[in-house]
């Protein structure tokens, strides 16, 4: 059967990649295979993860000179069809999207267009729901072009804001009730996609 090989870029501990390969396990990514992992910085969770999964893994740091080269070179080699970015804090330049040419989406832990962009992530963004003072907030994937946040919305679902919350409470509770499980199923809709588009050329039964 064709399938889209994926990469999933990482920054933290991974409990969106997480819910991407339990997703696979469960038989849920019919259309995609996890292929890739590229973690940004050594030592996070999201590592682990991976080679407890048997996933191949890519320590590249973005703060050194040549990161873009060297997951595009990384991406090539492993003949990835699609990109998810699962908690990637960095922003990808208009150039590296233009070069990869292929889909990537993105996970935000808002509902897009409020509190995203650039500054925008990680417990900012539910500090800055908080602040606000709105009483729901949520989770968007998005399809990632030049804009930060700013690419065309693949699925939302809101998530109430409590009393008392703070932002970690939000966090969690934003993961568990929208992001893990928004973006395995944007995964694997967009990997079907590219399947039944004839853009795949990956056979798992070869
Ligand atoms: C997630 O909440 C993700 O939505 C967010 O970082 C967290 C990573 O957690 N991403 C952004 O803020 C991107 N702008 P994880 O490493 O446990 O998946």
């Amino acid at each position: 059967m064709l399938r889209a090989r994926i990469a999933v870029l990482v920054s933290g501990g991974g409990t969106n990649l997480q819910a991407l390969i339990d997703c696979q396990a469960r038989g849920e990514l019919p259309h995609g295979v996890l292929s890739l992992v590229v973690a940004d910085k050594a030592g996070i969770g999201a590592i682990e993860r991976a080679q407890c999964h048997d996933i191949a893994c890519a320590v590249i740091p973005r703060r050194e000179p040549g990161f873009e080269e060297r997951v595009q070179k990384a991406l090539t080699a492993y003949e990835i069809d699609m990109v998810v970015l699962a908690g990637f804090l960095g922003i990808l330049s208009g150039d590296f999207i233009e070069t990869f040419g292929k889909p990537i989406i993105n996970i935000h832990p808002s509902l897009i267009p409020s509190f995203c962009g650039k500054g925008f992530y990680g417990l900012k963004v539910h500090q800055a729901a908080l602040d606000y003072g709105v009483k729901v907030t949520g989770a968007t994937v998005h399809f990632v072009n030049a804009i930060p946040d700013g690419g065309k919305i693949i699925a939302q679902k809101a998530v109430d804001i409590l009393p008392g919350d703070t932002p970690e409470t939000l966090q969690h509770r934003v993961m568990e009730q929208a992001e893990w499980k928004l973006l395995p199923a944007a995964a694997e809709q967009v990997a079907r996609e590219l399947v039944e588009k004839g853009k795949t050329t990956w056979n798992d039964r070869i």
